[in-house]
């Protein structure tokens, strides 16, 4: 399972990629407007540390327009993913971009419906959104089983990529199940680690070092 890590914290990218967890990054408009600084300026910050793709998001809405910016992000560096939304307008702008060779990351899928349309139209990824699905009521993780037999079925190449992750269970759901990639916020990568039984160990095994008086170095 690849993971990518879903935020445009250059400082919180590093701290993760240095220790090898990051297989790509990605970024949208909003984790953008959040770190402040120049969508050109810091995806090319992000693409130079990471080996592998970092999406950056376009914010046309119209097909020609969509196709004009993508491949404005495309010259930022070469392991960029374009990502588009997934609207008929997107899935003509996924066609023409993967047409000529770049990676596309169709966005904000909501239904295997979708999911099928954005491999049809050459999408290297696909971001199923479970989080905000979840949040109305319905199953994102359902979701990422279903496009998964469904790829499976064809034998589509497009890669899951499971977004909108908002908690280390959605992460062991989805590896489960299957998804090819998680992307997800540095804090839920990083809550991974813990466990409560983890610390209670801990406590206890530097308790009882300390009554033996000995130090290793
Ligand atoms: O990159 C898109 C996605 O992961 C958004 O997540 O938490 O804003 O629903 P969230």
């Amino acid at each position: 399972m690849k993971f990518f890590v879903d935020s445009a914290d250059v400082a919180a990218i590093r701290e993760l990629n240095d220790l090898g967890m990051v297989d790509g990054v990605t970024t949208n408009p909003s984790l953008i407007l959040k770190s402040g600084r120049d969508i050109v300026e810091v995806t090319k910050e992000i693409c130079d540390m990471v080996s592998g793709p970092v999406s950056a998001e376009v914010v046309a809405t119209e097909a020609k327009a969509m196709i004009a910016e993508g491949l404005k992000l495309a010259k930022i560096a070469p392991n960029i993913a374009v990502k588009v939304p997934l609207t008929w307008d997107g899935l003509s702008a996924c066609k023409a971009l993967a047409g000529e060779g770049h990676r596309v990351n169709v966005t904000l899928c909501f239904s295997a419906a979708q999911a099928i349309l954005a491999a049809k139209a050459g999408a290297s990824f696909i971001s199923p959104f479970i989080g905000r699905i979840d949040d109305n009521h319905y199953d994102g993780i359902e979701l990422i089983e279903d496009i998964r037999i469904i790829y499976d079925n064809y034998d589509f190449k497009t890669e899951i990529l499971a977004a909108s992750i908002r908690s280390v269970n959605h992460i062991i759901d989805c590896a489960r199940i299957g998804a090819d990639v998680v992307t997800a916020p540095p804090a839920v990568i990083k809550a991974m680690a813990s466990h409560v039984l983890t610390d209670r160990g801990l406590e206890l095994f530097l308790k009882d070092w300390a009554k033996t008086g000995q130090k290793i170095v």
